[in-house]
């Protein structure tokens, strides 16, 4: 009986409630791959997450992300669990960027993805970088799906470009008809980008239906001489909101976690990832509580 114990409390000691990261990754290419130390720090941030935007790849022969791949699906404890999708290269010059999510496919799947075609009427190429919308089916938390919009803002372009993802939101909800939105990215929503007298033109901010997580007071630069809340997670719908485990949005500072000075930090990116957490499934808890309360039933019956 103890064995039996031992053995269900292990199996169900894991955690199922979902990570989700957003990282500047700062010039993710051919040069940042072919260093190991920081492609290993890289590795030890995205393997925390359950999904990871990455952004701000920069890759025109398109292989770098495809190493970080190799390498996160080669540790033992997490082989071949992580899955990528990945946008075309966005940019309206020779200047490219990619939008990446990393999953662990048993954690989600993709339910349908969307390269935001940037044509709204009257205002058509409002994004340098449109999103790549993607609809995530998640089984083992208590909100089962959600639709991540990514977003890496041209910085003098950031309040005309946070504002326009409220228009990206009333085309995906039509096209899909699904309410629960995670916004994210470096919005480079703070410090000169974003003066405070400009948030009442960004109706991501004034409709009170969209709530901030990462607060204007937060700090996701990696230098010390820097404090701007520049990458945000921004969630939309009930459901997803009451699935926030709350106090878990937070930024992920991995110098300090992983002890580096700021010399080795800015190797891997002048950005922190800011993350969230999604609440395990309800249903999966009740069946563990319900499960324990016959096997103590059980026991004092005994
Ligand atoms: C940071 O650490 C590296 C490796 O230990 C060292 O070579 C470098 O001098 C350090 N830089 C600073 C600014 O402390």
């Amino acid at each position: 009986m103890i064995f039996l114990l031992a053995l269900f409390s292990f199996c169900f000691a894991e955690s199922f409630s979902l990570t989700i990261c957003s990282f500047n990754i700062r010039n993710f290419g051919e040069a940042k791959i072919a260093k190991a130390d920081v492609v290993a720090v890289v590795v030890k941030i995205v393997s925390r997450c359950d999904v990871a935007l990455l952004m701000e790849i920069k890759d025109n022969k398109d292989k770098a992300v495809h190493l970080l791949m190799q390498q996160l699906n080669s540790q033992p404890e997490m082989k071949d669990d992580f899955s990528l999708i990945i946008s075309e290269r966005l940019g309206r010059n020779s200047y490219k960027e990619q939008y990446a999510f990393i999953y662990r496919k048993h954690r989600v799947s993709v339910k349908d993805a969307y390269q935001y075609p940037d044509a709204h009427p009257g205002d058509v190429d409002a994004f340098s970088r449109e999103p790549f919308v993607v609809w995530f089916k998640s089984p083992h938390t208590e909100v089962k799906e959600f639709i991540i919009v990514p977003q890496h803002t041209t910085p003098e372009a950031a309040v005309r470009e946070i504002d326009k993802l409220y228009d990206v939101y009333l085309d995906v909800r039509q096209k899909w008809k699904s309410e629960n939105f995670i916004f994210m990215g470096d919005f480079n929503a703070g410090c000169s980008y974003v003066p405070k007298k400009h948030w009442k033109n960004i109706r991501l901010r004034t409709d009170p239906e969209f709530v901030w997580l990462i607060g204007d007071g937060s700090d996701t630069t990696v230098k010390g001489s820097t404090k701007c809340a520049y990458d945000r997670i921004v969630v939309h719908g009930q459901k997803i909101q009451q699935s926030v485990v709350p106090g878990s949005a937070t930024v992920f500072n991995f110098m300090e976690e992983f002890g580096l000075n700021e010399t080795q930090a800015l190797e891997v990116s002048d950005h922190f990832p800011v993350e969230i957490q999604l609440k395990k499934s309800k249903g999966f808890m009740d069946k563990v509580k319900s499960f324990f309360r016959k096997i103590k039933g059980k026991r004092s019956s005994e």
